[in-house]
This record gives C-alpha cells, structure tokens and sequence, in this order.
C-alpha cells in the first residue's frame, strides 16, 4: 500500500507549481498537482477533478467529418452563420428533444458554447445601457465569470440551493428589481452539482424574463442527460425541459462537447427564439447603425471574432443531430455510462461517512450523471480537497463554482472500472486518519 502519500511530496509539487493556497486550488493546478505526485510515486490517481468527456467521438460524427475534409472544405471559409444543412438540423433536433419552434435562421453554429457565451454575454450587455449587469444562477461553471471580467461587465451570482422552487421567484426579483439585468445564465443539468431546475422553476424564470426584459441564456452543455427520466426518444414526450415554453426571451446553448463526445473540434449550437432573433434594441442601433439582436450576434460580433466556426466540424455536428432527430442515433446511449458511474461511487462515499451536497430537486433526489457533490463531515471543500491527495483522489472544491456550501464537486468521466474497489480501500484508510 503507497498511501496515503507524505505531505512532504505532496507540498513539494505545490511548492515547485508555486501554488500559494492549495485548498483554494483552480482546476488545472489540481490537475498539475496530481499528475506531479503520480509521477514521483507510482501511485494511481482517481482523478475526479476535471469536466472532459473520457469517452470516444460518436463515430457517425468524426466519419462525416474525415469525408467533409477529403471533400476539400478545410481550404474553404464556412458561411458565417453556418451551414445550412446545419441550421436546418439544428433547428429540427430542438423540436425533436426540446419540443420548440426555432428557426434555422436563428440557430448558429459556434466555436463550442464557450463562444457561445461570450457572444450572449457581449450583445446583451449592448441592448441597452441600464442594463449592464449578468446574472448568475449559481454554482456554475467558473469560466463563464471569467469571460464577464474579460468583457468588462459587472456581473452578480447567487447560490441557488436555499432558493428552489417557489423561493427562486423572490430571490430574482430581488435582483431584477435592480433594473441592470442584462441576460441570466444557468445550467441544466447543472454543472458541478448535477440538479435540474423543474418547469415549475423555469416557468418563474420565463416569466419574470418577460415582466423585467431580460434575456435568459439556458445553457445545455450537459443537454438531456437528466438521466431519470428517458429523454432519447425524437418527437416524443418526455423532452428536455427548457424555459423557451415560458419566454421569448432566450437563447439556447446546445454543445458537441458532452452529450456527442466532440469537445475538441469546438463546436455548438447557440438557438436564440424567433422574437429575439428579430428584435431591435436601442443600444445596438446606436452602436451599429442598425440590427436586430440575430444579425448583430452574427454579421457583427461573430464576424469579428472568429468569422464562424470550423467547416468540418460542421459537417459532422449535422450528421450526427440529423441522425438522432431521425431516431437511428442513440446519443444518450453513449452517454448514460456517466450515469452508472455516478451511482456507484456515490456509493461507495457514502458508505465512508461523506454526504451529498446538492442531493435534491425539490423533493426528488438528483440524477446520477457527469458530476456529484460530496462533503465529509468537519471539513471544508478546501481543507476535503487537500486532504484526500494523500490517498490519491482528486476533485475541486465547490468554492470556485460560486457555490456556498462546503464540499466537492466530482468528475465521473475518467473512472475506470477497476477503480471503485480502489476508491473503496483508500477511503477506508481515510476512515482510518479522520474518524467521524
Ligand atoms: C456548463 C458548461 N457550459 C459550457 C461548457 C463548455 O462547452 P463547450 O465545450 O461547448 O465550449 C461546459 C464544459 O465543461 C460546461 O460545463
């Protein structure tokens, strides 16, 4: 048994990254930690701390890519607002999954939700000038703050565990009172707590987007993987809930990344609903002249970022939307193993002592899927995270999701099926070291 690793190792590799405060560690100085300490002494890591697929591209997608390349795209600029034969799937699968009417026009391929975002965040920000402000519903993924600060927008956020269901309504307003709410953004399922926020919610989400014009972003990076209910049917109920039944104030980010395994060709689909496609803002005409938000988002801010996104990837983004919407392509299928993942180590940090953090929806428990959250009783996320290096397990405190409860948030996308009886033994020795 090599664990738990001495803590002089350990503070060495932190020492040598030139992390001041391991317990308030990002991502990738876990990652780097982990990896130093791996090297040094053989020991396997259960690595948890990173949101990466660990699955293989859907095949479909990567062969209608390599064709698209032989076909001799890759020395042609794609349309800007992309090809059409993806609109048009785009547009067929957010009726298919979701059971919305958005037109092709309105469905834009972008370099992976990342930009979607961006873009989202920038043009809000530019309809008009009260409105200056994001809102966050929180935990969320760090990133997107990050792309506030690189904006230069002023943003807020709120944990929104003590505010589900009918307290979500006062908690906004509060905020939208305010009158500088430019666009809300939130995951669903969320990441890294891995709830759903219910049509109910959603419902209180659209309609005060309405009441207090502001846009909402649903970001779907995890799209349909709420893995309680079989969502994989195309023009069927049950479909994934969405706020565009509640507002027309929305736009959508549906990313390759997770649920088709594409996260590096960085491709999505940004869907905004026919009425914000087509609508005038006074701040964007003073800006450019003219516009609706649809043809700024593209002719303006996409042109002038990266002039559309990656041909090729295109081509294999519709092959494969085009084949689940035809319903001879199970992507969900592919995917659901996070799921089986998920249950069995929640398991087995159960069995040790550990509690979920975001454990329900309301009064149904989460679905098992790409994230959890544990926390071990008498330690904080920061202080949780430093201590199961040692042991050889990594995962990244809640801390810098904008969440205010202690815990961590854990990836189930690179276990391996012999680690669970890893993960067993060694939280059994941490068992040993912290007694509850
Ligand atoms: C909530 C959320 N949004 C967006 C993304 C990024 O998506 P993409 O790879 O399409 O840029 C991620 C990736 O982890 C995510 O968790």
């Amino acid at each position: 048994m090599n664990f738990p690793v001495k803590q002089e190792i350990i503070q060495q590799a932190i020492d040598e990254l030139h992390i001041a405060d391991f317990s308030k560690a990002t991502i990738r100085e876990v990652v780097a930690v982990a990896t130093k300490v791996e090297k040094e002494t053989g020991l396997e890591f259960i690595r948890m701390e990173m949101g990466v697929p660990g699955l293989d591209a859907a095949k479909i997608g990567v062969d209608a890519q390599i064709d698209a390349l032989n076909n001799g795209v890759a020395s042609i600029y794609p349309v800007l607002d992309g090809l059409p034969a993806l609109k048009k799937e785009a547009s067929r699968f957010i009726k298919a999954f979701i059971d919305l009417d958005i037109s092709s026009e309105g469905c834009v391929p972008v370099v992976g939700s990342m930009q979607g975002t961006f873009m989202s965040f920038l043009v809000a920000g530019q309809c008009d000038e009260k409105k200056d402000t994001i809102l966050f519903i929180d935990p969320g993924f760090p990133v997107q703050k990050q792309q506030a600060v690189v904006l230069g927008y002023k943003y807020e956020s709120f944990d929104v565990y003590n505010y589900r269901g009918d307290k979500l309504k006062e908690k906004l307003e509060s905020y939208l009172a305010e009158g500088n709410i430019s666009c809300i953004i939130y995951s669903n399922p969320n990441n890294p707590a891995w709830f759903c926020l219910n049509e109910h919610e959603l419902q209180t989400i659209g309609q005060l987007a309405n009441r207090y014009d502001t846009i909402i972003i649903e970001d779907l990076a995890y799209f349909a993987m709420d893995f309680r209910r079989d969502l994989s049917t195309p023009f069927q109920a049950p479909f994934q809930v969405s706020v565009g039944k509640y507002t027309d104030n929305y736009l959508l980010l549906i990313s390759g990344s997770k649920a088709f395994s594409y996260a590096g060709e960085r491709i999505a689909i940004a869907a905004m609903s026919d009425k914000l496609y087509h609508r005038h803002y006074p701040g964007l005409t003073q800006r450019y002249g003219s516009g609706t938000f649809g043809s700024v988002f593209i002719h303006r801010v996409f042109y002038g970022i990266t002039a559309g996104a990656p041909h090729a990837a295109q081509y294999a983004l519709a092959t494969m939307l085009k084949a689940a919407s035809d319903g001879k392509f199970d992507f969900l299928n592919d995917v659901k193993v996070y799921g089986a993942r998920a249950c069995k180590l929640k398991e087995i940090f159960l069995n040790h002592g550990f509690r979920i953090v975001y454990e329900y929806d309301l009064d149904e428990k989460i679905a098992d899927g790409f994230y959890f959250t544990v926390v071990y009783p008498g330690m904080t996320g920061g202080e949780l995270m430093a201590a199961l290096v040692p042991y050889g397990i990594t995962a990244i405190s809640l801390d810098t999701t904008g969440s205010k409860q202690q815990g961590l948030r854990a990836c189930t996308s690179f276990i391996k099926n012999h680690q669970y009886d890893l993960l067993n033994q060694r939280l059994t020795a941490f068992n040993r070291t912290y007694p509850i």
